[in-house]
């Protein structure tokens, strides 16, 4: 029988505590693959010391699991950063931020050392752009960045979509900002295209991460866990 999606994701969060010494401050991201890495380190019998989170909701199962959480304004640096991704490409740029917790994702990677990708299978593409890229934006400059994409951005136009909760009012992120979700992209230069979109007045970051790129990405397949470098 083949393996679900989740069994894959599964493989791909244990397969990462290869990456995990213990005794370091490590960053942890955001996802349901992240759920089983998180799982996987509450197991681990050499502890972490501590870790960095990308979100409230990791934030609250690391210490579901006893596990430290500092605030990333006191670490200079961290060991490794892992944390799942809605597309990966050959050169491991990524699209993240299905899960709305692109900013913090973006301000953690950065801190780390090491940055190791948690993928199923279904996330590898040749070029980024099929799954409709996260924009976080000010509310403000929601309608002039829909128009800047609609206009396009070094070649490639998408129609930006207002993210909403499931009770039909603007999805709001951890930083009390909103989401535009661009579909109908393709990006053919992801440094370029991060740049681009940084360069937009009023958008506060990019779901592309190509500045922040993974270094290693382990894609979970039903013939066992790739690593690609
Ligand atoms: C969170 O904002 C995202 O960047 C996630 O890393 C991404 O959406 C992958 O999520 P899953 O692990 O749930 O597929």
């Amino acid at each position: 029988m083949p393996l679900s999606q989740d069994e894959l994701k599964a493989r791909v969060g244990r397969a990462a505590i290869d990456y995990v010494r213990p005794g370091t401050v490590i960053g942890v991201g955001t996802g349901s693959t992240v759920a089983h890495f998180i799982a996987a380190l509450g197991a681990m019998p050499e502890r972490i010391a501590a870790a960095v989170s990308s979100s409230e909701r990791s934030t609250a199962a690391l210490r579901a699991l006893g596990i430290d959480v500092l605030d990333a304004n006191d670490v200079e640096h961290l060991d490794v950063y892992v944390d799942g991704a809605d597309e990966v490409d050959p050169s491991g740029y990524l699209i993240k931020g299905g899960g709305g917790a692109l900013t913090r994702e973006k301000i953690v990677a950065a801190l780390a050392q090491r940055f190791v990708c948690i993928v199923d299978a279904s996330k590898a593409v040749p070029v980024l752009g099929a799954f409709p890229l996260p924009v976080e934006v000010v509310p403000m400059a929601e309608a002039s960045v829909r128009r800047r994409f609609a206009g396009g951005v070094l070649g490639t136009s998408g129609d930006a979509v207002l993210r909403l909760a499931s009770d039909g009012t603007p999805y709001v992120t951890d930083n009390g900002q909103h989401i535009l979700d661009v579909h109908g992209l393709r990006i053919a230069d992801p440094v370029a295209f991060e740049s681009a979109v940084n360069d937009i007045p009023g958008v506060v970051t990019v779901g592309v991460f190509a500045h922040q790129k993974a270094d290693v990405c382990l894609l979970g397949t039903a013939d066992g866990v790739r690593t690609i470098t």
